[in-house]
C-alpha cells in the first residue's frame, strides 16, 4: 500500500502550467490532471478522493476557492495546496481562513518548492487518513469494551441474584417441618432457578430397593404415586448408583435404550440434567431436571446451581428423614405397644434395660471386626431401641404356660414358641401401616429369630448360620445371658460364670461363634451391668443377678 505513489489531482485552465505539474510532480505522485473545476470533480467522482489536490486559484467560471469547496463534500480528507498568482493573492488568502487550505504557493512556484509541499500535504493526509482509522477502530473497540462490560454487569447480577436465592431457599429449609415440605421447596426451588418445566426430586424407597418420586413439577400424579425406579438404571437410577451428577443434552448420551424408555416414562428425555444429594452418610437422593427453556442444552453453571441446590436439599432430607423416622418409629412403637397394654407384660422393665445394654455391648465389640461392617452406630442404636420389643409376642401366650412354675410339657413349649411369630406379625402389621420400614424391619427381624440357633435347630423357622440376621444372632446371646442369670417363675438365677459356661458351650450349636467370641472378650462387662441392673423383687430383697444357683437343679430348658 505505502509502495504505490500519491494521488495527485491538479487543476489549471492553462495546459502549459499543467503540464509543468505533471513532470515536475511524476516521480512522487500519480497525477491526474484537471483543465477546470468542472473536470476536476468529475475526475473526483469518477476515481475517488484523491490525497492531494493542487488547484490554479484564478480559473474561468469557477475559482480554485470555488471549485475546493465541492470537491470537499466528496472528499473531505483531501490536503489542498493552491497555486496563486501575485494579483489574486490577497483574496485567495482571506480563504485560508475557511481552514480548508493547507499551503499556498505563488505562480511561478520553483520545482523544488513545489515537490516539497506536495511531499508534506501527502504526508498530511497519511496523518489525517490514519488518525482517522484509528479513531475509528478506538471507536469500534470502545463499542466492544461496553459490550463486554455490559455482559460483565449482567454476569454479576446474575451470580449475586443467584447467590441471594440459594440463600432464601436455605434459610426457608430450615422453617420446614415435613418431608413433604421439604421436597415441595427443593424442586420449586429448581424449576425457578434452573428455568425448566420437569423438576423430579427421586429418593430410595423400601430399604433402598429402588427409587420413588418425593416430589416432582410437570410430572403427572400416577407417575409421582407409582415411579419405581431400579436403582442403577435409568439417569437417576444411574447418578444415584454412581454418585456422580450428570448433564445429558442429547439422546445419545442416554446410550441405554432402555434408560430412554425410563426417561420418557418418568421425566421429559433430553436435555436434562440431575445432581446427586449427597451428606456425609451417603447419597440420599437425586434431583433431576428437564425441559429446559426453549430445550436449550445445560451448561455447566446450571449444574453447578443445581448441584448448590442439591447440596442444602441433602442435608435437609436426610435431617428430615431422621426426624420422621425417629418419630414415625416411637409413634409405632408406642401403637404397639398401646395394642399390648391391657395384655399382661411378664418382663421387668430392667430385664429390658440390662438385655439392650448387652446388645450395646456386643455390637460395639462387634463393630471392629472385619466382615461386620455392616454394624455401624445406628445399627447399634436401633438395636438400643429396639431389642425391648425382641419378647412382645409373648403377650398372646396364655398366663398359665408363661408363668408356669415349673417345666413346660412339650405341648406347652409348642404354644410358647409361638410368641416368636406372633411378635413379628405384630411388627410386620405395624410397618405395613407407615412408613419407616427401614427402622423397624430391625425389630421385626428381632421379634422373628431370636430363638433362631446357629445350626438350624431353632425355631420358628430353623434358619442356620448368616442366614440368621445378625441382630437377631446378637440378641440371642444378650437374650439368653439375661434368662440363665434373671430369676424365672420356672428357674433361678444362675451365676454369670455358669452363665458363661452355658454361652460358650452354645458356640457354633446355639449362637454364632464370632459372637460367643466377643462375649469372652466382653463378659466382664457384662457381669458388671447384670450387676449394676440388677432386679429387685419384691419377695427377695436381694438382686437377683447375683445371687448364686439354688440348690434345686433346673431342668427346664430341655431345648438346650
Ligand atoms: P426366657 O425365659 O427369656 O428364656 C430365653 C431363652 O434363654 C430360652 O429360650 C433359652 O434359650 C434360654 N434359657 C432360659 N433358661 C435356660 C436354662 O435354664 N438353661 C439353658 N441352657 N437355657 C436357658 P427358649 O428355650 O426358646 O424359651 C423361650 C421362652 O419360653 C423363655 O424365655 C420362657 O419365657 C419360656 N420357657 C421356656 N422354658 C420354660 C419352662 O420350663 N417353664 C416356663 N414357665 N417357661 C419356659
Ligand atoms: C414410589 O414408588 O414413589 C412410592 C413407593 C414407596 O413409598 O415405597
Ligand atoms: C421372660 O419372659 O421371663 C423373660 C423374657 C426374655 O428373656 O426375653
Ligand atoms: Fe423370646
Ligand atoms: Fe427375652
Amino acid at each position: 500500500m505505502s509502495q504505490t505513489l500519491p494521488t495527485v489531482l491538479c487543476v489549471d485552465d492553462e495546459a502549459n502550467v499543467l503540464d509543468g505539474l505533471k513532470r515536475q510532480l511524476r516521480r512522487d505522485a500519480d497525477v491526474t490532471p484537471a483543465a477546470s473545476g468542472a473536470d476536476a470533480l468529475t475526475a473526483i467522482r469518477r476515481t475517488g478522493p484523491f490525497a492531494v489536490i493542487l488547484t490554479d486559484y484564478n480559473m474561468p467560471s469557477m475559482n480554485g476557492v470555488e471549485f475546493l469547496r465541492e470537491a470537499r463534500d466528496l472528499s473531505p480528507d483531501t490536503v489542498t495546496i493552491m497555486l496563486t498568482g501575485q494579483s489574486d493573492l490577497g483574496t485567495a488568502i482571506s480563504a485560508l481562513h475557511e481552514g480548508h487550505i493547507f499551503r499556498f504557493l505563488q505562480k511561478p512556484c520553483p520545482p523544488d518548492v513545489l515537490r516539497k509541499a506536495v511531499r508534506d500535504a501527502v504526508q498530511q493526509y497519511r496523518l489525517i487518513t490514519s488518525e482517522k482509522r484509528l479513531s475509528r477502530e478506538l471507536a469500534e473497540a470502545n463499542d466492544k469494551l461496553r459490550g463486554i462490560n455490559e455482559h460483565l454487569e449482567q454476569m454479576v447480577s446474575q451470580r449475586t441474584a443467584t447467590i441471594q436465592r440459594l440463600h432464601r431457599f436455605v434459610t426457608d429449609l430450615n422453617g420446614l417441618e415435613t418431608l413433604a415440605d421439604v421436597g415441595r421447596l427443593v424442586v420449586e426451588t429448581t424449576v425457578e432457578m434452573l428455568n425448566s418445566r420437569r423438576v423430579v426430586l427421586m429418593v430410595p424407597r423400601n430399604g433402598r430397593e429402588y427409587l420413588g418420586i418425593l416430589a416432582a413439577v410437570g410430572v403427572c400424579e400416577q407417575t409421582i404415586e407409582t415411579a419405581r425406579l431400579p436403582i442403577g438404571q435409568g439417569i437417576n437410577g444411574r447418578v444415584f448408583a454412581d454418585g456422580e451428577s450428570l448433564v445429558a443434552n442429547q439422546a445419545v448420551d442416554l446410550l441405554d435404550p432402555q434408560d430412554e424408555e425410563l426417561e420418557r416414562e418418568f421425566f421429559a428425555g433430553v436435555p436434562l440434567v440431575a445432581a446427586l444429594l449427597v451428606t456425609s452418610a451417603g447419597p440420599v437422593g437425586v434431583l433431576g431436571v428437564s425441559g429446559h427453556d426453549d430445550g436449550r442444552p445445560y451448561e455447566a453453571e446450571d449444574l453447578a446451581n443445581l448441584r448448590a441446590i442439591a447440596e442444602g436439599a441433602g442435608i435437609a432430607l436426610s435431617n428430615q428423614i431422621r426426624l420422621e423416622e425417629r418419630n414415625e418409629a416411637r409413634d409405632a412403637i408406642n401403637l404397639a405397644f398401646a395394642k399390648l397394654a391391657e395384655r399382661r407384660d411378664p418382663e421387668t422393665g430392667l430385664h429390658l434395660e440390662r438385655v439392650r445394654g448387652y446388645c450395646r455391648i456386643l455390637g460395639t465389640a462387634l463393630a471392629g471386626k472385619p466382615g461386620f461392617s455392616s454394624i455401624t452406630r445406628s445399627f447399634i442404636e436401633s438395636m438400643w431401641r429396639l431389642s425391648p420389643l425382641h419378647d412382645i409376642g409373648k403377650v398372646g401366650i396364655p398366663d398359665h404356660i408363661l408363668q408356669k412354675p415349673g417345666k413346660l410339657t412339650a405341648e406347652e413349649f409348642e404354644i410358647m414358641k409361638r410368641h416368636s411369630v406372633i411378635g413379628g406379625d405384630t411388627i410386620r402389621a405395624v410397618i405395613e401401616q407407615g412408613r419407616s420400614q427401614d427402622f423397624l424391619q430391625m425389630a421385626m427381624e428381632i421379634a422373628y429369630y431370636h430363638h433362631e440357633k446357629y445350626d438350624g435347630s431353632g425355631y420358628p423357622y430353623g434358619l442356620r448360620g448368616d442366614a440368621i440376621p445378625l441382630c437377631a444372632r446378637i440378641m440371642a446371646v444378650a437374650d439368653v445371658y439375661d434368662a440363665l442369670t434373671s430369676r424365672r417363675v420356672y428357674k433361678p438365677p444362675f451365676p454369670h460364670e455358669k452363665a458363661c459356661q452355658i454361652i460358650y458351650e452354645g458356640a457354633g450349636k446355639h449362637f454364632d461363634p464370632t459372637l460367643v467370641e466377643v462375649f469372652r472378650e466382653r463378659e466382664q462387662e457384662f457381669a458388671d451391668l447384670a450387676r449394676h441392673l440388677a432386679d429387685v423383687l419384691p419377695d427377695d430383697k436381694e438382686p437377683s443377678a447375683a445371687i448364686p444357683a439354688g440348690p434345686q437343679k433346673v431342668e427346664s430348658l430341655a431345648v438346650i
